[in-house]
C-alpha cells in the first residue's frame, strides 16, 4: 500500500473547485506538482495538510484515515515560498518549535537542533533572528523546522521561487541530499521545470482543480496526454496519419512531410517531440537521425541561457531550443533555411 493516498478529494472555495483529486504517493517518493497559476496546486497541498474542510474524499496516511485529524496531528510538514518563520524568535527557537510542542527534554532538543542545523549549513546562525537572514538562509531554517519533527510527508509550495538562481541551484542540491539522507517522502509544487528534472520521481500536472496527468518526468515531458499539457511542458505536438512501416519504423505524414517514429501506431496519430531533441544543420545527412526536415527559421527568442526557435516546414511548425553558441556558429537567423534533424526514437506517439 502507498504511504499517502488521497482519494477523490473535492473542495469548494467560492468560485474555485478542487474536483475529485486522487493521488497515490509511495514511501520515499518525490512528487512534483506543476500546472498554470490558479490550477489549485497550493489548495491541494493545503488540503493534504488539513487546512480546508472537504466536500468529499479521504486522506489516508500509512493506512490510517487522517481526513478529520487537525493539521498538527497529521505527521505532515509544510514549507512555503515565503518561509513563514516566527519573526520574534531566534533561528534556534524556530527550529526547536515542533520538538518543544512535543515536550522533548531540553538536552535532546539542543542535540537535534544542532544536528539538523549542521546538515543544512546553518549551525553558525542559530542565535540570529529571521529578519537578519538572506532568503536562502531563511529557507534552510524553514526546512530544518519542517524536517526536525520527522514528518512522514514533507509538503513544499514553491520553496525556491523567491531565491536568485545561484542560491536556488545550491539549495536544490542540498534539499536533494538531505531528503535522501532522511528518506523523506515529498510533494513539491513548482513552476520551475529544473526542479522536476533534478528532483522528481513523479510529476502530477494540474489544471482547473484536477490532475490531468500523472507519471514519471520522462512520461509527462515526452508523452504529454493532450495539447494543453504538451504546450504547458513545452513539447511539440504534431498531428498526422500513419502511412505504413518502413525499415521497422512507423512512417507518419504530417502536413507534406513524412516523419519516422520508433513507436507503433495506426490511423490518425498524435506525436510529440521535445524541442531539445532537434538538431539544426545546414546540410542533411550529417548525423544518424532518421528524420530530416527542411525548415525555415521564423522567430528567435532568447530566454535565460537558451535561445528558442520557431521553425516552419511544409504544413508543419516546430519549436526548437539551442545555445547562443550554436546560434553564432551556425549563423542562425530569421529567414535562414536549415535541416531539422531528430531521431525516430525522439518522436513519440501520444495517441
Ligand atoms: N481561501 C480561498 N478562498 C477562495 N478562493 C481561494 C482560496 N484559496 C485559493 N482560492 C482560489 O483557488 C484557486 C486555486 O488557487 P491555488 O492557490 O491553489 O492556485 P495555484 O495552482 O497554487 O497557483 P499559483 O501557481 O499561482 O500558486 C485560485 O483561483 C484562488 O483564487
Ligand atoms: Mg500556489
Amino acid at each position: 500500500m502507498a504511504l499517502l493516498e488521497v482519494e477523490n478529494l473535492s473542495i469548494d472555495l467560492g468560485d474555485f473547485h478542487l474536483r475529485d483529486v486522487s493521488l497515490s504517493v509511495e514511501e520515499n517518493d518525490y512528487l512534483t506538482v506543476i500546472g498554470p497559476t490558479g490550477a489549485g496546486k497550493s489548495v491541494l497541498l493545503e488540503a493534504i495538510a488539513g487546512f480546508y474542510p472537504l466536500l468529499s474524499g479521504r486522506v489516508i496516511l500509512e493506512g490510517r484515515d487522517i481526513t478529520n485529524e487537525p493539521p498538527e496531528r497529521r505527521g505532515i510538514s509544510i514549507v512555503y515560498q515565503d518561509y513563514m518563520l516566527f519573526p520574534h524568535m531566534s533561528v534556534f527557537d524556530n527550529i526547536a518549535f515542533g520538538l518543544r510542542k512535543k515536550g522533548l527534554p531540553r538536552g535532546e532538543i539542543e542535540r537535534e537542533v544542532r544536528s539538523i542545523a549542521e546538515e543544512l549549513h546553518i549551525g553558525h546562525i542559530l542565535h540570529r533572528k529571521p529578519g537578519t537572514l538572506s532568503g536562502g538562509e531563511q529557507q534552510r531554517v524553514a526546512l530544518a523546522r519542517a524536517l526536525i519533527v520527522g514528518p512522514k510527508v514533507l509538503l513544499m509550495d514553491e520553496p525556491f521561487s523567491a531565491l536568485d538562481s545561484k542560491t536556488r541551484e545550491k539549495l536544490r542540491s542540498l534539499v536533494k541530499s538531505v531528503i535522501e539522507e532522511h528518506g523523506t517522502t515529498v510533494i513539491h509544487v513548482t513552476h520551475d521545470f529544473e526542479d522536476v528534472f533534478a528532483l522528481a520521481k513523479h510529476v502530477a500536472v494540474m489544471r482547473d482543480g484536477r490532475i490531468v496527468q500523472f507519471g514519471t518526468p520522462e512520461e509527462v515531458f515526452s508523452r504529454p496526454g493532450d495539447e494543453f499539457i504538451a504546450s504547458f511542458v513545452g513539447t511539440n505536438l504534431l498531428r498526422g496519419r500513419v502511412e505504413g512501416l518502413h525499415d521497422g519504423l512507423t512512417a507518419v505524414r504530417v502536413g507534406d512531410v513524412i516523419l519516422y517514429t520508433a513507436d507503433e501506431a495506426e490511423g490518425e496519430a498524435t506525436l510529440s517531440l521535445r524541442p531539445e531533441e532537434i538538431i539544426l544543420a545546414r546540410e542533411p545527412g550529417e548525423c544518424s537521425a532518421q528524420n530530416v526536415v527542411p525548415v525555415e527559421i521564423v522567430e528567435m527568442e532568447r530566454r535565460g541561457q537558451l535561445v528558442w526557435l520557431s521553425l516552419v516546414s511544409d504544413g508543419l511548425s516546430l519549436r526548437a531550443v539551442v545555445t547562443p553558441n550554436a546560434v553564432e556558429l551556425l549563423k542562425i537567423r530569421p529567414g535562414e533555411r536549415f535541416y531539422a534533424l531528430f531521431k525516430a526514437s525522439a518522436l513519440r506517439v501520444v495517441k
